[in-house]
């Protein structure tokens, strides 16, 4: 479904990704692990169209995407769940979703579309009509994902959902990508919480310093050398 082709990523005269290929296919849930900086987020802002690859080529469904806007791409079928949730606090709960689903115009669509998301998210629902702001870490990081699902995603990016939640709400957050996944959705998933994530996938890419340093079935990454160093390396942080 998805092809990252040697990209190369600037943020000015910093290069972030040096040389970057990774592949998802349908249906797979799939992770992105490494220690900060490694280019993780940036490796998926560029997919989403925020940024430009100066060399390289992403194909979506077989077609390059790597032209295309930030709208464009989210027409195509990929929704991101930013780093920090990004929800809009002052916004309600009911609003933020419906800016999730801005490139389905139909009424009626949206409708049922909050349905649905009431009855996965049933927290949201009892919150529909409360500001983003006033919710609960873990509430909150519940409403970034509905508002991702809202678009009808083929592809789901989440970048590190359970980061600054408590452990019981990391469980909750664990279990919603397995269900996400058991139900079909494809999943780019960049985690921190490397033993969580290796639990519940079957192929990993390990990222560091913005080249792709291992990939593979978890057993292949866990036995990798630096997965101590990059795990201790985000409890530190
Ligand atoms: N806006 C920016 N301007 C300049 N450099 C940036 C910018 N954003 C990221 N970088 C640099 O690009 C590299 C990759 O950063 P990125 O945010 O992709 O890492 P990450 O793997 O997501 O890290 P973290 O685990 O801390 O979220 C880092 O060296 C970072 O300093
Ligand atoms: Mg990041």
């Amino acid at each position: 479904m998805l092809a990252i082709e040697n990209i190369l990523v600037r943020y000015g005269s910093i290069t972030a990704l040096h040389d970057i290929s990774i592949k998802v296919q349908t249906g797979e849930l799939v992770a992105l692990i490494g220690a900060n900086g490694a280019g993780k987020t940036t490796t998926l802002t560029t997919v989403a169209g925020n940024l430009k690859p100066v060399t390289g080529d992403i194909q979506f469904e077989n077609t390059s995407i790597a032209s295309l806007s930030p709208e464009q791409i989210i027409r195509k079928g990929i929704a991101i769940v930013p780093e920090g949730r990004e929800i809009f606090a002052s916004l309600t709960v009911e609003e933020n979703l419906k800016l999730g689903a801005y490139i389905r115009r139909d009424r009626s669509e949206f409708k049922r579309d909050l349905d649905e998301t009431v009855t996965m998210f049933p927290i949201l629902g009892e919150r529909i009509h409360q500001q983003g702001g006033t919710l609960s870490g873990g509430e909150q990081q519940q409403l970034a994902v509905a508002r991702a699902l809202m678009s009808h995603p083929k592809l789901l990016m989440m970048d590190e959902p359970s980061l600054g939640l408590a452990p019981a709400l990391v469980d909750q957050i664990f279990e919603l990508i397995v269900k996400l996944h058991d139900s079909g959705m494809t999943i780019l998933l960049v985690e921190q919480n490397v033993e969580r994530t290796l639990d519940i996938v079957k192929r990993a890419y390990l990222l560091k310093n913005g080249r792709v340093e291992a990939e593979g079935a978890p057993e292949v990454i866990r036995k990798h050398v630096d997965i101590e160093s990059v795990y201790l390396g985000s409890k530190v942080n």
